[in-house]
């Protein structure tokens, strides 16, 4: 007996890179709690895509092409959100990209970029939300990663834009706590997405090696990531605030 502790029905849930595979996995998971959805990305065909994809719930999203990193694209959407819901529950911060290579050669744009959508985006977001969300309190989940902790070689500007983000997490709580918003943060392993294919496909043996190193022995799911974003987004967790859920399957805690 749960007490509705987890009950999403009728909440509004505005989702950045929604089109993604953490991003889609929360939609079909909230759509099915019955909360009313943005879906913010800025792969426009492919939110429209996945929209597609659940037909039952097509009365309650709304699709919007953004890039996070311009504010004032930020603003709008949620403007658009208020318009058509009356009001945001919970922002899900899940936009993000990576480019590896090693330090020496990043580009200033490549620098720029990864900073700007990982780090600057998220707070665009959140600032974006902070009025129409004071008006009657709300939750704001970051996506981070573990590599807002622990890092490599060949991630310089993605680790520091999601050690950014585990940092803004903490700021934006300790001031948005009497707005009675939550501001929390995710941060996942290694998960099966288009993101850390990539990975996959530039490194001979990482797949393996992150099964060898991960306690629990295997890549994680994006559906893994649906419990905690359910947790912080619910008034399951209206005590917590400024604080992360690693969801890693252990590999943060082996050395
Ligand atoms: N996959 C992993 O192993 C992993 C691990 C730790 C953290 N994360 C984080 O989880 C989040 C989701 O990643 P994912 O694995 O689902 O990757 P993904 O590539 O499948 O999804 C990312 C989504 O963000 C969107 N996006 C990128 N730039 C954008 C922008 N400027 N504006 C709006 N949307 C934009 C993309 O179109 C895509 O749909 C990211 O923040 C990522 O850094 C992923």
């Amino acid at each position: 007996m749960t007490n509705g502790l987890f009950d999403l029905s009728n909440k509004v849930v505005l989702i950045t890179g929604a089109a993604g595979g953490i991003g889609s996995a929360i939609t079909h998971a909230f759509a099915q709690s019955g909360a009313k959805l943005i879906l913010a990305d800025r792969a426009l065909v492919a939110i429209e895509g996945l929209v597609e994809t659940m037909p039952e719930h097509q009365q309650d999203v709304l699709a919007i092409e953004i890039e996070v990193q311009f504010r004032e694209q930020c603003a709008a959407a949620v403007e658009r959100a208020v318009e058509r819901f009356g009001r945001v529950d919970v922002l899900i911060n899940s936009a993000g990209v990576n480019t590896r290579m090693r330090p020496e050669k990043y580009s200033e744009d490549v620098w720029d970029d990864i900073v700007d959508i990982n780090l600057k985006g998220t707070f665009n977001m959140c600032q974006a939300v902070f009025e129409p969300m004071s008006a009657h309190g709300g939750k704001i989940i970051n996506i981070g990663s573990i590599l807002s902790l622990v890092s490599n070689a060949m991630t310089a500007p993605y680790s520091a834009s999601k050690g950014g983000v585990l940092q803004l997490t903490k700021s934006l709580a300790c001031a948005w706590a009497e707005n009675n918003i939550a501001v929390n943060a995710i941060l996942p392993g290694w998960i099966d997405t288009k993101l850390s294919r990539q990975a996959r496909i530039d490194i001979p043996g990482h797949a393996e090696r992150v099964v060898e190193t991960t306690p629990m022995q295997r890549w994680g799911t994006p559906e893994d990531l649906v419990g905690a974003a359910i947790f912080l987004s619910s008034s399951a967790s209206n005590f917590v605030t400024g604080t992360s859920i690693l969801v890693d399957g252990g590999v943060t805690a082996h050395v």
